[in-house]
């Protein structure tokens, strides 16, 4: 018995000894060959990688969960130039997803790469690789991308041994030599387009759309014109079908098979080819007529079967790798990824329409598209690099990356999740979730404050301005700390627009109707504004001619100077004891911003002070917070 309590003890320890050891192991030979790529192989964008930090950290690298090995690496687009040096990368035991997207990278794909044992996505288009396509890959792969390189010789037959393929993407390489006849029963998606690809396509691939061949001019059989010459009739060149859709793409595997029938029986072939030229073309008219409005949202890439909003089309093809990150973000994803990504629009602003848009990877971010901007592209991008700038506080939503075309101007944001201050107010009551506490409002009140104090000191030459101070514009953190959004961009609109229509009425200083100037002082009314809704609960006018809604300033005013104070706060708020002396400490703070006169108002700073002392004036008399519970419960106590 001893002995084997013994025993058991020691193979634990063992275990435990064994085991981590193990791992940093594997972790650490990750590591290094890790840091043998980035040593070997120049790149424009500067790596956070030092040995000194662990690896799970790095830019661009993601470990498993038991964190024994590197999972994912994403380096889209930071200028890594050359060769993949063999030996490296190669060594990734764990690794499952690999993007190089979007590189210069030169020369020879390392077979050790293309058969890393647990590969299954592999993003390598976008560079000038070139060679054969390894023969040597991995059997795991479900995603293979090597498009837009100039890859020469065959397709590898060992294609046909991925079975767990999806899709296939080759388009733009030169590529020769016939189509192997993959047979692969996942194969979902697949572009072999300009290469130089010749001979019959197999029929396992004629249930293919024409646009995943184009441009391979020695390519025959269906969906291309057929192999054979017909010289009486017209060449039956096929209209290629503006967007593929499963109904059609079932509809051409009908046609093939027919016209393997007709041929078998040998008889009237142009007879049926005009019969399906004459069907096509009724086909066509029948879709023009029942999608002409939809397609006009014709999907970037052409990669997503669900509708999306588009925010992609004024993007010009030859600039689809201008977007400009800001230092400090660890996104790892391009233009041709955003425009992918699946979008939902979040809301239509005074500034543009903002998305909600979800990567390939899972990455979510949100896209706003501005509207009417009316600098042109030198300010446009000085305008960027101050939003950016100014970005870095913990109170202000940083501006990620921003892309500007002639048609199209984007702005990348991070997501945040929880919503905004004006939903968490005005929301609530609906959704029947518990309304925002004292401490809560106090809290986003305090951060809100300090943000747009941020942006006022931050900015150039102490003139820059918020713009657009309103509830639906500071966004909440799941531990309610205040983000404040949509700042600097009332500079990028005209004048006259930026100011007088932009601003929401119920926010906008009564000055601005004849300056149109907007100004810190108007920003620090329109959060005057924003604190009156936070006590009152009520939501300031939002547009002209809608009388549900107060002009909570002029009813503020009315009510206070009939001494009906009390009277002004949220009942939500007056339900907790103790706290009526700082809501009327609150409510002189935001009397002091709406001030009518713009110089009688406070700065920021000073705001933040007063608020600051609402807090601690009479921390000590106040109960704590479990002392309030027991109030609750207890109901009233002497
Ligand atoms: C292929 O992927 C599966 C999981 O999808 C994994 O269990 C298997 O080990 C992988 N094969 C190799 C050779 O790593
Ligand atoms: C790609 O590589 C070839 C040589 O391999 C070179 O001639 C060509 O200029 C490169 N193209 C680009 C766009 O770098
Ligand atoms: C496919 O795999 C089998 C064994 O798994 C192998 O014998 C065969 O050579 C492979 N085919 C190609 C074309 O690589
Ligand atoms: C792909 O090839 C086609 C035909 O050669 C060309 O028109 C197109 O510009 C190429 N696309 C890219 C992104 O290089
Ligand atoms: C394309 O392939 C044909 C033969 O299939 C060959 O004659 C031609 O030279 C090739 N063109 C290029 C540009 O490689
Ligand atoms: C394949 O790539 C070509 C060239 O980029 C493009 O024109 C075509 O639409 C793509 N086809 C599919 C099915 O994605
Ligand atoms: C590297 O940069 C990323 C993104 O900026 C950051 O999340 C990560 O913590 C950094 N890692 C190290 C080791 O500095």
């Amino acid at each position: 018995m001893h002995y084997s309590a013994l025993i058991s003890s020691v193979s634990l320890i063992l275990i435990l000894l064994h085991l981590p050891n193990a791992a940093n192991a594997d972790l650490n030979s990750d590591k290094q060959s890790l840091l043998s790529f980035a040593a070997l192989l120049p790149h424009g964008r500067k790596l956070n990688w030092s040995s000194s930090t662990p690896v799970c950290t790095w830019t661009g690298v993601t470990c498993n969960a038991a964190q024994t090995g590197v999972l994912t690496l994403r380096l889209p687009g930071v200028g890594l130039f050359g060769q993949i040096p063999p030996d490296t990368l190669g060594k990734l035991d764990a690794l499952q997803v690999l993007s190089l997207r979007s590189n210069r990278l030169t020369e020879d794909l390392p077979p050790d790469v293309s058969s890393l044992p647990s590969i299954h996505s592999l993003y390598l288009q976008h560079n000038n690789l070139s060679g054969i396509i390894p023969t040597a890959l991995s059997s795991n792969l479900s995603f293979l991308d090597l498009s837009y390189n100039t890859f020469v010789g065959e397709i590898p037959l060992s294609i046909k041994n991925l079975t767990w393929l999806t899709s296939l993407f080759l388009q733009n390489n030169s590529l020769s030599g016939p189509i192997p006849d993959f047979q692969l029963p996942k194969l979902r998606r697949l572009n072999l387009s300009n290469n130089n690809l010749s001979g019959p396509i197999p029929s396992s691939l004629q249930k293919f759309p024409v646009d995943s061949f184009l441009g391979n001019p020695f390519l025959c059989g269906p969906p291309l014109k057929l192999c054979f010459p017909i010289s009486p009739s017209p060449s039956p060149i096929f209209p290629p079908p503006i967007s593929p859709t499963r109904h059609k793409r079932s509809f051409w595997k009908r046609l093939s098979t027919g016209v393997i029938i007709a041929i078998a029986a040998g008889g009237s072939v142009i007879l049926f080819i005009l019969a399906v030229i004459f069907l096509i073309c009724v086909f066509k008219r029948k879709e023009r007529e029942s999608s002409g409005a939809s397609k006009g949202k014709a999907i970037a890439g052409g990669r997503t079967e669900k509708p999306k909003e588009d925010y992609s089309s004024g993007v010009q093809e030859a600039e689809k790798n201008k977007l400009v990150f800001f230092e400090g973000c660890s996104y790892n994803f391009d233009l041709e990824d955003l425009l992918r990504a699946s979008a939902e629009v979040l809301g239509k602003g005074s500034y543009g329409t903002t998305y909600k848009a979800i990567l390939e990877d899972g990455t979510t971010v949100v896209v706003k598209r501005l509207k009417e901007v009316v600098v042109g592209k030198k300010d446009f991008e000085q305008q960027m690099e101050m939003i950016g700038r100014v970005g870095q506080h913990p109170n202000v939503l940083p501006l990620r990356a921003y892309y500007y075309s002639k048609d199209e101007k984007l702005l990348v944001y991070d997501y945040v999740p929880t919503g905004s201050f004006s939903a968490f107010l005005h929301g609530n009551k609906v959704a029947g979730r518990t309304p925002l506490d004292w401490d809560a409002r106090l809290k986003i009140a305090l951060g809100t404050a300090r943000g747009i104090a941020h942006i006022h000191t931050e900015g150039g030459s102490g003139k820059f301005i918020h713009g657009n101070v309103k509830s639906s514009n500071v966004l909440l953190t799941p531990d309610l700390d205040a983000c404040v959004s949509e700042f600097g961009l009332s500079h990028l609109m005209s004048a006259a627009a930026a100011t007088t229509s932009r601003v929401v009425i119920g926010y906008r200083a009564p000055e601005l109707i004849e300056t149109r100037k907007a100004t810190q002082k108007s920003d620090v009314y329109s959060f005057g504004v924003l604190l009156l809704e936070m006590l009152t609960g009520k939501a300031p006018l939002q547009s002209p001619g809608r009388d549900d809604v107060v002009d909570l300033v002029r009813w503020v005013h009315s009510v206070v100077r009939e001494e009906w104070t009390a009277e002004v706060f949220d009942v939500d708020l007056v339900r907790h004891p103790h706290i009526e002396e700082e809501l009327v400490q609150m409510l002189q703070i935001a009397m002091a911003c709406v001030a009518r006169v713009p110089d009688q108002r406070p700065r920021m700073e000073d705001v933040i002070r007063m608020i600051e002392e609402v807090r601690n004036s009479d921390s000590e008399n106040r109960p704590s917070s479990e002392e309030k519970g027991k109030d609750n419960n207890n109901g009233q106590r002497s």
